[in-house]
């Protein structure tokens, strides 16, 4: 079946790029485990469906002889380049989206690498697709990475799911093999709430139950892949959705014309129909839906168009045009799915960069409520999330966002994290619902407020943070910083680690959460310091710039003074004031800043001291009151 069209598209092009054009698309993953024959899968179907060219054909005859693993036969997973990794490690380790046809439809498929390490690319083939074909070695059954894979497909709301159970011809195409696979699949996937699974016995390598029936499995009466996956019914619930576009540019290219522009993510428009702009909730009429090919009568999910409205309202990158009679939501807490994807763990109370809809912005993510085992589905205390961790969190962001929930509409409720120096994607998660506690927490007015009350002090606030290793002497110049700063008359507060960790931060160690939490505290009571019109001081090793760089965030333009107190840790090792280095050395104490825990220096600090004995402390001190008189802190 999937033979002819090649051979229409060899003799008259037009017909056959017009049957090209009418045949609905589908859109699939492969997932497995390493072994499982997905490569091999891919290519047969490539192979089968004629897509093949004929320099490729007789490269891969001659691939097969040299690096095959079948003996000198086709092998077909060399066909699925991505390659040279793939071919070298015998891993796929990106993910990669091939194009197929047959005689019905047009088909992408999402090759998802099965290592445990590469969630993250399966997520982001998962993302799109209609249908998720699971791969399972017939000889092995039932794996976690199967119920892993699986977990994840539910998840991600893909409804329809093939278990292709592959490599029958080394189990001799047993039917109570493939039966018990069946069975203990099903049972799996009856807790997990996928309820439409088709089970197809076949061997990628031979092309049994790949696109004809085999005689060797007459026991099987069911679809071969290819004709389940040609008449699956994927009726795209998005369309069914109410109308939602974010927008992604304003497009104004002279006085006359404004249209805003975006991907359809749900519903339907045509003009007429009655719009709003969400967040800010702004109402009109669709004028026009113009794309480059002329306007349109109707536009609907999956489509990329330019609506023009009727009024002039405010409308901008980011934004959400929706149906006015059912408008989405808006809020700044959720609780959301988090699927973990990076080495290094989940710093709760760490701000992440959200992308959310076609909208950037910073999350915090709170101790999780629980993660999941995907083995046994059990709900498991956690503190953190590991790589491939999946667990419950609630989030903050520093805006609201307009949102759906992702089983409404995935476009609008899905959602990725960011490392904000690294720039890699950390997490993918999915939002449930908003926190409903945020909107009953409002600003209070206050008539005080810190202009007038740093006025009262002849002074401006500020918060002059030092940041260095144990021992480099940061405490001994704030200590000095501040007494300067009172004998002049200036309202100050010094808030000091070892102090603080006496009292607001007792219950913090020094494990990389815990030292996170404890400068989000700090820098939260700094900010309500600084807002009371004080100079405050603060004396921390904060030995990550991303914490340091959330104090510096919450405060106003030109508050915030990271002084880096640079004793280098040679020099503060041979000091060891409190013996702490001799210990850690000794093995008596973990986690220690510079010896086997991590302090990322400052790249751009206000102030940086040099503070390996080239100075004296009291020299520093008058460096940072120098930086204070000339920025205007304090009089000079
Ligand atoms: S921070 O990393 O979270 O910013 P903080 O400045 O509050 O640390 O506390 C550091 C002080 O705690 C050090 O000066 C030292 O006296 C003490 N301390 C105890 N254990 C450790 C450790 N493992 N690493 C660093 N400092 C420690």
């Amino acid at each position: 079946m999937a033979h002819a069209t090649n051979d229409l598209a060899a003799t008259d092009i037009e017909a056959y790029l017009a049957q090209h054009e009418r045949k609905s698309m589908l859109r699939f993953i492969t997932c497995g485990s390493v072994d499982d024959g997905k490569s091999t899968l891919i290519g047969r179907l490539l192979y089968d469906s004629k897509l093949v060219f004929e320099d490729h054909l007789a490269a891969l005859e001659s691939d097969s002889k040299q690096v095959g693993t079948q003996g000198g036969e086709l092998d077909f997973a060399l066909l699925v380049d991505g390659l040279a990794a793939e071919r070298e490690q015998g891993i796929t380790i990106d993910v990669a989206y091939r194009f197929f046809s047959t005689e019905r439809r047009k088909f992408i498929v999402a090759d998802t690498p099965g290592h445990e390490q590469y969630t993250r690319n399966m997520v982001t083939g998962a993302s799109t697709a209609d249908v998720a074909v699971i791969l399972i070695d017939a000889r092995s059954g039932v794996l976690t990475q199967t119920r892993r894979h699986s977990f994840l497909v539910s998840l991600l709301g893909i409804r329809h799911v093939v278990v292709a159970i592959n490599k029958l011809d080394l189990v001799d195409y047993d039917r109570e093999v493939v039966d018990a696979i069946e069975a203990d699949y099903r049972a799996f996937a009856d807790a997990i709430g996928l309820d439409d699974v088709t089970c197809i016995p076949i061997s990628a390598l031979r092309g049994d139950n790949i696109t004809e029936p085999s005689d060797r499995t007459p026991w099987y009466d069911g679809p071969t892949l290819i004709g389940y996956l040609e008449t699956v019914d994927v009726d795209d619930e998005s369309v069914a959705g109410p109308f939602r576009m974010p927008v992604q540019w304003v497009n104004r290219p002279d006085l006359d014309f404004r249209g805003f522009s975006g991907p359809v993510v749900g519903g339907t428009v045509r003009p007429g129909d009655r719009v709003r702009a969400v967040p800010s909730g702004r109402e009109s009429n669709v004028s026009r839906i113009v794309t480059a090919d002329g306007d349109l009568d109707e536009a609907v999910a999956g489509q990329s168009v330019t609506l023009c409205l009727t009024d002039e309202i405010d409308v901008s990158r980011g934004d959400v045009l929706a149906a006015a009679s059912a408008p989405p939501g808006v809020a700044d807490q959720f609780e959301c799915h988090l699927v973990w994807m990076a080495e290094e763990e989940l710093l709760p109370g760490r701000p992440y960069l959200m992308k959310v809809g076609t909208r950037t912005v910073t999350a915090t993510v709170a101790q999780p409520k629980y993660s999941i085992n995907v083995n046994t589905l059990e709900h498991l205390a956690a503190r953190t999330l590991h790589l491939n961790e999946i667990g419950v969190c609630n989030l903050n962001l520093d805006r609201p966002v307009p949102f759906d929930p992702y089983a409404d509409n995935r476009d609008m409720g899905g959602f990725i994290l960011i490392d904000r120096f690294t720039n890699a994607t950390v997490a993918a998660g999915l939002l449930h619902f908003a926190l409903r506690r945020a909107d009953n927490v409002h600003w209070q007015h206050v008539e005080v407020d810190k202009d007038a009350r740093s006025r009262l002090n002849s002074q401006r606030p500020a918060l002059v943070w030092f940041t260095g290793l144990s021992g480099s002497g940061k405490s001994t110049i704030a200590n000095l910083v501040e007494r300067r700063l009172h004998e002049q008359g200036h309202r100050t507060y010094l808030l000091d680690g070892d102090n603080v960790r006496h009292g607001l931060n007792k219950d913090l160690g020094f494990t990389d959460a815990d030292r996170v939490e404890n400068i989000r505290r700090v820098a939260e009571v700094g900010r309500l310091m600084v807002d009371a019109g004080l100079i405050v001081l603060a004396s921390f090793i904060s030995p990550f710039r991303a914490e340091r760089r959330m104090a510096r965030d919450l405060l106003d333009d030109g508050e915030f003074i990271e002084v880096f107190v640079d004793s280098g840790l040679d020099v503060a090792e041979a000091r060891d004031r409190k013996g702490l280095y001799a210990k850690a050395r000794r093995g008596e104490l973990a986690n220690f800043t510079g010896i086997d825990s991590p302090y990322e220096e400052p790249e751009a600090p206000e102030i940086h001291l040099d503070a390996s004995g080239a100075i004296s402390p009291e020299q520093a001190a008058d460096q940072v009151i120098d930086h204070l008189r000339r920025t205007g802190i304090i009089p000079t």
